[in-house]
């Protein structure tokens, strides 16, 4: 892989990353165990935040039936809400704080997942929310210590939330996403049933799998771990690395499984195959991407997905119209990899490759155009919209989706180039229509 033997020499910059783990359990009848792991937790007392759509099929009656097994008090919060906002994290911590529970299960997507993450801290560390919101926009207060053992697991192909120590939130007062990251988040253990994701709509499975492709694309892309300076003492390291040669393995390999399961999962509710290797897919990239982060995609979506909610995705008709996270990161990806392929042109070549595409003698100077037409020829393949034109976004709207994308410092600081406020207006407009 490019660039990598150059990582590995000292040089005036960071020589050292770190490999932070989260315990993971993969495979079709994983959930079957959850209450023995639940009990090895020392959880007797269980909050199950479960997905609705989850709780009636088969995923849901395992867990049950297996927490019950295990002689465990279980009371159950399915009120989670697809793309969580403040509201939402209120009611579930009040059900947290109410419980009085010992341990938490979480058995859905994302929302559900960073549902219980936060109910866990604000029933454990009770205080507003914004106080732990990441700076500038909340006042970032460190998690004052460990929080109650916490079990998830996920039910689509996509977030990766269940390894990484992040939750997101529509913010209604400011009227942004955003979110909380601490390593004192990470759930205590992932089970990852890929059976799991046989009941998910097509269009859900876009959503989600193309969540999985930006986070591997973005974590390959992203700055080195070596470009940061050297921090004075450990403690300084922060929890975005950057790339590493560590992350790169399981990002390329995200990549290339998304390259190839992609369209089929999304096609085919009965390819199994499909499905559940995106589902590895999924846990790949989110233990790549929870350690080296993500970049102008992702910082450009929560502008997306807040500023107006005038669409309906394929497989999210019964919900109030909205952009589903995946669709609001992967509608930037096109106009983003063209202006960050001249950083580091081999890595998004590789990254285009690992797609599936003939890169034998492409020119550095193609490297962002043949990545971004990659990714526009799988958005078309599985029927996503055109742009963010599509998305009820016009030129008009440009410099306030730029404003909101800028303050996402947290993610632009790991882009491979420096990205300013013009860049950003530029960037919205090159995504307005894609075909
Ligand atoms: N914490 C993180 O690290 C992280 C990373 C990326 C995204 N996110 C957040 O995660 C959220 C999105 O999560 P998501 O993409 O996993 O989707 P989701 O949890 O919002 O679920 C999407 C839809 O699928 C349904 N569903 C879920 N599992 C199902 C199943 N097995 N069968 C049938 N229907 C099912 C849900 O009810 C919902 O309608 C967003 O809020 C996003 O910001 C968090
Ligand atoms: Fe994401």
């Amino acid at each position: 892989m490019s660039a990598n033997a150059s990582y590995l020499a000292p040089g005036e910059g960071e020589t050292i990353f770190s490999v932070n783990s989260a315990p993971i359990k993969f495979g079709a009848g994983a959930l079957g165990e959850v209450g023995a792991d639940a009990q090895s937790l020392g959880m007797t007392r269980v909050a199950l935040f479960v997905d609705p759509h989850v709780l009636a099929g088969a995923p849901g009656e395992m867990a049950l039936r297996s927490l019950r097994a295990a002689g465990l008090d279980v009371a159950v919060f399915d009120q989670s809400r697809c793309e969580p906002n403040s509201d939402s994290f209120e009611a579930a911590t009040a059900f947290a704080r109410e419980g009085a529970f010992d341990g938490f299960v979480s058995l859905g997507g994302g929302s559900v997942m960073d549902t219980a993450k936060a109910a866990n801290l604000l029933s454990t560390y009770p205080d507003d929310l914004m106080a732990y919101i990441n700076a500038p926009i909340g006042k970032a207060k460190p998690i004052p210590g460990r929080l109650k053992p916490h079990i998830a697991c996920p039910t689509t192909c996509g977030t990766g939330s269940e390894t990484t120590g992040i939750t997101i939130v529509d913010l209604k007062s400011v009227g942004l996403k955003t979110g909380i990251a601490s390593p004192l988040l990470k759930p205590s253990l992932a089970i990852v049933d890929p059976t799991t994701t046989e009941s998910l709509p097509g269009g859900v499975v876009a959503a989600c799998g193309f969540d999985v492709l930006t986070h591997a694309v973005e974590s390959y892309t992203a700055r080195p771990y070596t470009s940061r300076p050297r921090p004075a003492h450990p403690s300084q390291r922060p929890p975005y690395q950057g790339s590493t040669p560590y992350n790169d393995i399981g990002s390329i390999a995200a990549i290339r499984l998304g390259g190839t399961y992609l369209a089929r999962a999304v096609r085919d509710a009965g390819d199994k195959e499909a499905r559940h290797q995106l589902m590895f897919a999924s846990t790949l990239a989110g233990l790549a991407f929870g350690s080296a982060g993500v970049h102008v995609p992702h910082a450009m979506s929560y502008s997306i997905a807040t500023l107006k909610h005038a669409f309906t995705a394929k497989g999210y008709e019964e919900r109030d119209p909205m952009v589903p996270h995946g669709i609001a990161v992967v509608i930037n990806a096109p106009a983003a990899f063209r202006f960050t392929a001249a950083a580091n042109p081999g890595r998004h070549l590789e990254a285009a490759a690992a797609l599936g595409v003939d890169v034998a003698g492409a020119r550095p100077g193609d490297a962002g155009e043949i990545l971004a037409g990659a990714f526009i020829a799988l958005m078309r393949e599985t029927g996503l919209p055109s742009g963010i034109a599509a998305l009820g976004y016009a030129e008009a709207d440009v410099p306030a989706l730029a404003e909101g994308a800028f303050a996402q410092q947290r993610p632009l600081v790991m882009a491979p180039r420096s990205v300013s406020k013009l860049d950003l207006e530029s960037l919205y407009r090159d995504a307005l229509r894609y075909w």
